[in-house]
């Protein structure tokens, strides 16, 4: 079965959750960064996975983009959708989730991943760093990756 998985990143969370999906799907698999989808043609691909990582609530804009353009064929694929994120309530977290890809694609859904993240000073910008400590608190770079969440999402689109 052949798998795509397209992601978005900012710090690089995303990212490495797409690239230890398309790892665990074998050789028949690939991770692409959507700024690079149109060199892919998605009709080759029997799953499709999307993922990002959200920000002030939003998921990035060319993820979003590309699930509504394409939301016709990913509707005929076997499809997953996850997200990093940092909200620790996992009913406002599946939310996050659910507001910000179109509705018939989380109904279609075999598994919607919350696959926590990371806070990283060292990476965000001086207006990140501002919002993190004002809104979050945080003063210190922390990680919570939800490894179980992606070990049961890899399940789930192998079953
Ligand atoms: C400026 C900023 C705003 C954020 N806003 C949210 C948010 O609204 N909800 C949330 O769950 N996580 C939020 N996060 C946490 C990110 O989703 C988390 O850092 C994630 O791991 C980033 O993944 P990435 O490195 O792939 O971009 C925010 C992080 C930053 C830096």
């Amino acid at each position: 079965m052949k798998t795509l998985v397209v992601y978005a990143s900012k710090h690089g969370c995303a990212q490495n959750a797409a690239e230890k999906l398309a790892k665990a799907f074998g050789q028949d698999a690939i991770a692409n960064n959507v700024r690079n989808i149109a060199r892919i043609d998605l009709e080759d691909f029997d799953r499709i996975i999307i993922g990002g990582s959200i920000h002030a609530g939003r998921i990035q804009g060319p993820v979003k983009t590309f699930a509504q353009r394409n939301l016709n064929l990913l509707l005929q694929k076997q499809t997953g959708l996850f997200i990093c994120h940092m909200e620790e309530d996992t009913e406002k977290a599946m939310k996050e989730l659910t507001d910000n890809f179109p509705v018939p694609l989380v109904e279609h859904a075999t598994a919607k991943g919350l696959f926590g993240g990371e806070f990283d000073l060292d990476k965000m910008n001086i207006i990140e760093k501002f919002i993190i400590k004002k809104v979050a608190h945080v003063t210190e770079s922390v990680s919570k990756i939800h490894e179980e969440n992606i070990e049961k999402f890899i399940a789930a689109m192998k079953d």
